[in-house]
């Protein structure tokens, strides 16, 4: 008897064992996709913007997106409606919520439509674009020419690496850069939040997204691989998905100017605003902080600022600051083939059609914009202090941006 009993409860034991060992393998093999979260404790959390229609007029099929919402609506309770917002904490109150954990309102979502022909044709003719003036003798700028194996090794570093879902980001300043971090850090799990992996990315703490240590970027392979760094790099940029963000170039330098010096920022005040006024301003001893500067009313206009972007010193004393440096410069196009290369005029489509393309759609979200964004429509205004000389010339120092990228020559600026 006693025997028997004994014998029963080491089966129980064993077969606890068994599913508890298939559980951690199950984990390590990082089935991502069908990942059993754990509940995470939410950190500080930031409230999410209250659900919208969408703005983009819908163009997938009605009739596509029906299967999407018959299938869904199986597999969450809701209404589901593709674009229903799942736990949107819209009250935005922590108190009563704080035991409750973040969840992408895509979470455990499925698709089973194909993305919109529409968004990859869009993608097909932005990469046919970059291949065949990559490929034009006739199209030069610094740089085209060399092998990537030429590339210094510290231009390498706007190239984030996620190796867990084999994706390369090159991150453009003032280009939703932010938001596309965040999203790296919540997919290479390079961010722990009580031990576990943070996995939303509005809570990770701005001072964090821009700090290069969350970021595992194509120049540090040389501390990590040693010899071996081109080759593993090579590699990657063969298997991963690889993709960037782009926005006007024009339009990327009012956000450049508005965002460094328009507001009060010490650092960005000491490195360039003092070196504008002195050069192009009339004065020889600018005021010694932004604050003070900000108190008199003193500041580089963005005239200056283009002034100084066109002045030959200022690449001679150290090159262009990545908030205004070329994307060409940046993220090297005719030496690494995107994968993937969205604009931030259609930030939102594409960010939909990127996630699902990278299969993570059911992990993250792109976080939407509230910000005052910079429009185009504002560049009218923006030029009309810059004389027309300087605008033609910035547009030549910048137009491999406009080409590479397939951004109009802005006509009505450049010619009177
Ligand atoms: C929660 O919301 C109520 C009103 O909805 C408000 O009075 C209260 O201050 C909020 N608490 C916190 C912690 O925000
Ligand atoms: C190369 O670019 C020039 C303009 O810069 C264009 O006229 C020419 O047609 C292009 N060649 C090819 C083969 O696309
Ligand atoms: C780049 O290569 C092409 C031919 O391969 C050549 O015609 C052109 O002069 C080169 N440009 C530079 C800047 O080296
Ligand atoms: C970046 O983070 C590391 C550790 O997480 C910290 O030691 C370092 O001071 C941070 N750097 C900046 C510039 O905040
Ligand atoms: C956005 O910024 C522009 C110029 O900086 C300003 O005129 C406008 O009032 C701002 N809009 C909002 C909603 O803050």
């Amino acid at each position: 008897m006693g025997t028997s009993r004994m014998f029963h409860i080491f089966v129980a034991l064993g077969s606890a064992f068994m599913i508890l060992l298939i559980i951690i393998y199950w984990d390590d093999v990082g089935a991502s996709h069908l990942y059993l979260y754990t509940p995470v404790s939410p950190g500080p959390k930031v409230p999410h913007p209250p659900p919208q229609p969408r703005p983009h007029t819908t163009r997938t099929p009605s009739f596509l997106s029906d299967i999407d919402a018959f299938v869904n609506q199986f597999l969450e309770p809701g209404t589901g409606e593709p674009t229903d917002t799942v736990p949107v904490d819209s009250s935005s109150n922590q108190s009563e919520k704080s035991g409750e954990r973040y969840i992408p309102r895509r979470e455990w979502k499925i698709h089973l439509t194909p993305v919109a022909a529409e968004l990859r044709e869009r993608q097909e003719k932005r990469r046919r674009l970059l291949q065949e003036l990559c490929a034009n003798d006739s199209v030069v700028f610094p740089g085209k020419n060399r092998s990537f194996d030429d590339i210094p090794n510290k231009e390498l570093d706007h190239l984030i690496v996620d190796d867990r879902h084999g994706i390369i980001y090159c991150y453009v300043p003032k280009v939703a850069c932010s938001n596309w971090k965040r999203i790296m850090i919540v997919l290479s799990e390079s961010l722990q939040q009580e031990g576990a992996p943070q996995r939303d990315p509005l809570a990770i703490p701005r001072d964090l997204v821009h700090n290069t240590s969350m970021h595992f970027t194509f120049n540090k392979f040389w501390k990590r691989y040693g010899k071996f760094a081109k080759h593993l790099m090579k590699v990657k940029l063969k298997k991963y998905t690889k993709f960037l963000f782009v926005r006007d170039p024009f339009v990327r330098l009012i956000s450049a100017y508005r965002n460094k010096f328009e507001m009060r920022n010490e650092d960005f005040y000491r490195r360039f605003a003092q070196v504008m006024l002195r050069r192009y301003a009339n004065q020889p001893t600018p005021p010694a902080s932004v604050d003070e500067a900000f108190t008199l009313g003193v500041q580089p206009s963005f005239s200056h600022f283009i002034q100084y972007l066109l002045d030959p010193q200022t690449e001679k004393d150290m090159p262009f600051n990545e908030h205004w440096r070329q994307v060409y410069r940046l993220c090297h196009p005719c030496q690494i083939q995107y994968d993937f290369v969205g604009h931030l005029e259609t930030a939102e489509e594409d960010a939909e059609h990127l996630l699902r393309l990278l299969r993570v759609d059911n992990v993250v979200e792109f976080p939407t914009s509230q910000r005052n964004l910079t429009a185009s429509s504002w560049e009218t205004d923006w030029f009309s202090t810059v004389p027309i000389q300087a605008r033609r010339e910035l547009y030549k120092l910048y137009e491999p941006d406009f080409r590479l990228f397939g951004y109009d020559r802005p006509e009505s600026l450049l010619n009177e």
